[in-house]
């Protein structure tokens, strides 16, 4: 089988694509797979590319010479990568898409649906699942209406009356979380404490999407569910986010310098089954499809909140989406051979 895997993509999380990219190309068995690689710059050029993969991880791969422009074709007629070589374009058909693109213009069902387009089946959520799963506003609407606990919050739009809307928040009660409505890595969060912060916090917020969404916080800990499957999916073991700093931002997920993941979450197995029952039911409310990890709140007073769904999420070896499963007994590689298996078009 021939596999396009794409890397890189115009979101702020371009970095941590080319470490989760790096890993998937690295355990995708080649007895089984012909890869061919595609890099989307920071900019948006798509480049085929035949370097290595430690100049995927070192952000040299696109200043290689085999790098060409290529796409894959929303044409039925001209299904694959087309690469243009010289001054022709050659294709070359391609069975499965995996798509290793973290946030905007990646995660967010702008690829899925040129990809649905193509007809070439793909790794993951569709365009409508990802699209809702990446706005934080819709996502925990869907969520919350299926009656499972969601944050109290508000959302923002760029060209509302902001100041006017800002003593709304302090009826949520501070401390409260600043977010970007579609972000990912926390990439624009910020945690407030009054309503100096708050007006700075938006700000920030908005230098990252049109619409801001204003939560409460939860008093307790952050618990993921890594989801496996199509309309009966596995679940992983359950893990627990230990904080010392105050929330788990960009630097934190990356460098784990105050915080800790204890895998299996310190929780007793019934509270443990409670979680999976909610992250299945939040995968299936969502539309999900191939995988997701779905990140909840284990409130002190027992509830558990949702937080989000990643659709593509974190893939290096030690991220947390394969180290739960790992720790069900699922090997990297079989994983990738699992969501190859559930691709669809
Ligand atoms: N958005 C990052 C990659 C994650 O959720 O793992
Ligand atoms: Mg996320």
């Amino acid at each position: 089988k021939t596999i396009a895997v794409l890397f890189g993509g115009r979101s702020g999380e371009y970095d941590v694509s080319l470490n989760s990219a790096a890993a998937v190309i690295e355990h995708l068995d080649p007895a089984k797979y012909d890869l061919v690689l595609i890099g989307i710059t920071r900019e948006g050029a798509w480049l085929g590319y035949g370097g290595s993969i430690e100049d995927i991880r070192q952000d040299r791969w696109h200043i290689h010479p085999s790098c060409r422009p290529s796409f894959l074709s929303p044409s039925r007629e001209v299904q694959g990568l087309v690469e243009l070589v010289g001054t022709e374009f050659r294709v070359t058909p391609v069975d499965v898409v995996f798509p290793v693109l973290h946030g905007k213009y990646g995660e967010d069902g702008t690829l899925q649906g040129l990809l649905e387009l193509s007809g070439i089946p793909f790794v993951g959520c569709g365009m409508l699942s990802s699209a809702l799963c990446m706005d934080k506003e819709l996502a925990h609407q869907l969520v919350q209406a299926a009656g499972i606990g969601t944050p109290s919050s508000f959302t923002m739009n760029k060209n509302e009356d902001i100041e006017a809307r800002l003593s709304e928040a302090q009826a949520l009660g501070f401390p409260l979380f600043v977010k970007p409505a579609r972000s990912g890595s926390s990439l624009g969060i910020t945690k407030v404490n009054n309503m100096e912060e708050l007006a700075a916090g938006i700000e920030t917020a908005f230098g990252h999407d049109n619409k801001v969404v204003i939560e409460e916080n939860i008093d307790g800990f952050e618990v993921g569910c890594a989801v496996l499957g199509n309309s009966d999916p596995l679940i992983g073991v359950v893990d627990e986010i230990e904080l010392q700093g105050s929330f788990f931002d960009y630097a934190e997920k990356y460098t784990l310098a105050h915080s800790k993941i204890h895998l299996p979450a310190r929780i007793d197995e019934e509270t443990a089954d409670r979680v999976k029952e909610t992250a299945r039911s939040i995968y299936r409310i969502l539309g999900c499809r191939g995988l997701a990890r779905v990140d909840m709140f284990l409130a002190d007073d027992g509830r558990i909140v949702f937080n989000e769904v990643n659709t593509i999420p974190g893939f290096t070896s030690s991220s947390r989406y394969p180290s739960m499963l790992q720790a069900s007994g699922l090997s990297y590689s079989h994983i990738l051979d699992k969501l190859l298996e559930l691709a669809a078009a």
